[in-house]
């Protein structure tokens, strides 16, 4: 007779058949071991116990039922005992059960097959690096190529072959870091164009971008550490309306099609005639606001004809060639596109920052 028909028989029955309280306690509690050696998912486990602990239809349920609710009075307190025990053990070992069937599964190779995947972390691209993709997309298709330059330059690349004349205040004003005597970390990426003009014969298009240092006390709008971005050509004929054309067109892809240039004249010692540009406001769409003080537009970078004295320092010569050259900063043309008003928060690591530019 099996253990299910017993639980569902009159205990009188049974031990008027010979049995004992002890020996069909100790029954029930060898068909549990067997059933439970047998359960090893979590599957399993779960019918396990509602085979043995469930309310209605449980084994258990029954023995109280037939054996203990049914049992003869004389017999009533050992009958208890046992069930309570068996009760008991049987909770505890399909509590067991269970915590060993989500156990992690470790392979012969120690390897745990069954643990959660690590999430990843996906980095963010930071905002310097998509200012500087999206002006790369605008040159890349006009002929431009790309390159960087060292960041450790000489007197003579970052000032004299660019026409600063010897003793000129702007090796001051461009606040110079000097490494050693005419070795210096360079403040500008203009040097690149004179050494992309010694290497190479026009015509050339050239982007030039990297970072440029000076030894400036840090602000919301100053780091002693920035990103530059230099583009220039050389060719025969080439006038400053290809300039202006180049760059027109480049604001309005950069900052939107509404987008204004507008020329002042302005000086740099390696470009003749030299202007600046101010491109309508991109907070207020040039209605005036705060960061334009009401003008309108905002300032975003320098550019000219390139000198012919500059060319000479680079071999060329200048009654041949001519060349345009603009140059800007790469971390205000960000904080400009992205609305970011402090510069410092680009160079602080801060991820909350930081993640916003996927
Ligand atoms: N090198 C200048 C600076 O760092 C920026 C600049 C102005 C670059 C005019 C140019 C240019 O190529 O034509 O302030």
């Amino acid at each position: 007779m099996s253990i299910k028909e017993k639980t569902g028989r009159p205990i009188g029955d049974l031990l008027a058949e010979g049995e004992s309280p002890d020996e069909l306690y100790a029954a029930l509690r060898a068909a549990f071991e067997a059933d439970r050696n047998a359960a090893s998912t979590d599957r399993h486990v779960r019918s396990l116990r509602d085979r043995w602990l469930g309310r209605r239809n449980g084994l258990l349920s029954a023995a109280n039922e037939h054996w203990l609710k049914a049992a003869p009075r004389e017999l009533k307190p050992t009958i208890g005992r046992l069930q309570n025990i068996l009760r008991g053990q049987l909770q505890a070992a399909v509590k067991e059960a269970a915590r060993a069937a989500s156990k992690p599964v470790a392979t012969d190779t120690g390897l745990d097959v069954t643990l959660p995947g690590q999430e990843r972390v996906l980095g963010a691209v930071h905002p310097v690096r998509l200012a500087l993709e999206e002006v790369l997309d605008i040159f890349r298709p006009l002929g431009y190529s790309v390159t960087e330059g060292p960041e450790i330059e000489s007197f003579f690349y970052n000032f004299e072959a660019l026409n600063f004349p010897a003793n000129h205040p702007a090796v001051d004003e461009m606040d110079t870091l000097f490494l050693e005597d005419r070795v210096l970390l360079r403040t500008h990426t203009s040097p690149c164009q004179i050494r992309i003009m010694e290497a190479e014969t026009p015509p050339l298009r050239s982007v030039v971008h990297g970072k440029v240092y000076r030894n400036d006390t840090p602000d919301a709008t100053h780091s002693p550490m920035f990103h530059q971005l230099e583009m220039f050509a050389v060719d025969t004929n080439i006038t400053f309306g290809d300039l202006k054309g180049t760059l027109e067109h480049f604001a309005r892809r950069f900052f939107g099609p509404a987008t204004k240039a507008r020329f002042r004249p302005s000086y740099f010692p390696f470009t003749e005639p030299s202007a600046e540009v101010d491109i309508t406001c991109p907070f207020c769409s040039g209605n005036g606001c705060r960061i334009c003080k009401r003008t309108g537009f905002i300032e975003v970078l320098g550019c000219g004809m390139i000198d012919p004295s500059v060319l000479r320092n680079a071999g060329l010569d200048p009654y041949r060639y001519q060349g345009f050259a603009a140059g800007f900063g790469l971390d205000r043309f960000a904080m400009l596109k992205y609305g970011i008003d402090d510069i410092l928060m680009m160079y602080q690591g801060d991820v909350r920052f930081l993640r916003q530019f996927r």
